[in-house]
C-alpha cells in the first residue's frame, strides 16, 4: 500500500484480502477518516457488482479496486462529468494495451474495455451516498485470472491478460500503469480537444450491428461510433439516433 501510495497521486491505499464489493465498501464508509483521492482494493470480493443487476467474477488473479475522489482534485468541471465513463474506459483501454498487442486492445461504449470481441475489464462509477459531489470509480479487470476457471457462461464472453499474452502480468505494475493513465485522462477531460478522435479510433462497436437496451426500450442498427457529445450513433432506417445510456449487445458485424 505504500509503495503504491508513493508512486502515485493517491493520498490512501487500502487493499483487503477479501470484501464484499469495493464500491459497496466506499459507498458505506462515512469518509471521515479518509483522505482523497483513496482507494481501496481487495484480492477477492464476495459480491462484485456490475451495472445494473450485474454481478462481477472476481477470481484471484485478477484486479478489482475502487477510488473515491472528487472532481474538482482533477480539476474536472461539472458540465463534463458525463465524459467520465468514456475517459475512465480510454485510460483502462491503454493501461491495458501496454501488456497486449496495442491494436487488439477497444473500448466498448459506455466503459467496458475489449479484447477481440471480449470483455477483459468493466467500470462501475457511481455518487458518494453521504456527499453526492464524490464520485466512486470501480474498476474490475483480468489479469492472471484465466477464463478456463470461470463460469460456463462467462468462457465465451469474456478474457483476461494471461489468456490473450500466455503470460503472468504483476499485479502490480499494471495497477500503478492504470493510476498513471487515469491521471492522464481526468486532468485532461475538460480541455483535449483530441478525445473523442482517440475514442473513435479504438471503439470496438463501431461499424457493428447493435441492440440498444435503455431499459424501456430496445432499438438495433448499424453503430456509426460517437458524436462530439459523447453520445453513440445509431443508424435506424428513419435516420441516426443518439443514444445517452444503455446497455449494448453487439449481434453482427
Ligand atoms: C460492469 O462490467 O458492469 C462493471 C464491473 C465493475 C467491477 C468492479 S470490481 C471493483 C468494483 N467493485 C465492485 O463491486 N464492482 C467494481
Amino acid at each position: 500500500c505504500r509503495l503504491i501510495e508513493k508512486e502515485s497521486w493517491l493520498a490512501q491505499v487500502e487493499w483487503l484480502a477479501e470484501v464484499d464489493s469495493t464500491n459497496r465498501f466506499l459507498a458505506n464508509d462515512p469518509l471521515s477518516g479518509r483522505t482523497l483521492p483513496a482507494l481501496v482494493g481487495a484480492n477477492a470480493q464476495t459480491a462484485g457488482r456490475g451495472r445494473g443487476s450485474n454481478s462481477w467474477w472476481s477470481a484471484s488473479g485478477s484486479l478489482t479496486f475502487s477510488i473515491v475522489f472528487d472532481p474538482g482534485q482533477f480539476s474536472i468541471p461539472t458540465s463534463f462529468l458525463p465524459r467520465m465513463s468514456l475517459s475512465t474506459g480510454m485510460a483502462v483501454r491503454n493501461a491495458v494495451a501496454r501488456w497486449l498487442p496495442e491494436s487488439l486492445v477497444q473500448v466498448k461504449w459506455p466503459n467496458d474495455v475489449y479484447v477481440q470481441g471480449r470483455k477483459i475489464a468493466g467500470l462501475l462509477i457511481e455518487s458518494h451516498p453521504a456527499n453526492p459531489n464524490l464520485l466512486i470509480v470501480g474498476i474490475g479487470l483480468n489479469v492472471n485470472n484465466s477464463l478456463q476457471s470461470a463460469p460456463q457462461q462467462l468462457q465465451e464472453k469474456a478474457t483476461s491478460i494471461i489468456d490473450v499474452s500466455g503470460s503472468e502480468a504483476s499485479r502490480m505494475d499494471v495497477l500503478i500503469q492504470l493510476l498513471q493513465d487515469l491521471e492522464f485522462e481526468w486532468k485532461r477531460i475538460a480541455t483535449a480537444s483530441d478525445f473523442l478522435d482517440e475514442y473513435r479510433n479504438h471503439c470496438y462497436l463501431s461499424g457493428r450491428n447493435i441492440l440498444v437496451n435503455d431499459g424501456v426500450d430496445e432499438i438495433g442498427g448499424l453503430c456509426e461510433g460517437v458524436d462530439a457529445e459523447g453520445a453513440l450513433l445509431v443508424r435506424l432506417p428513419v435516420g441516426v439516433q443518439r443514444v445517452f445510456a444503455g446497455t449494448i449487445e453487439v449481434i453482427g458485424e
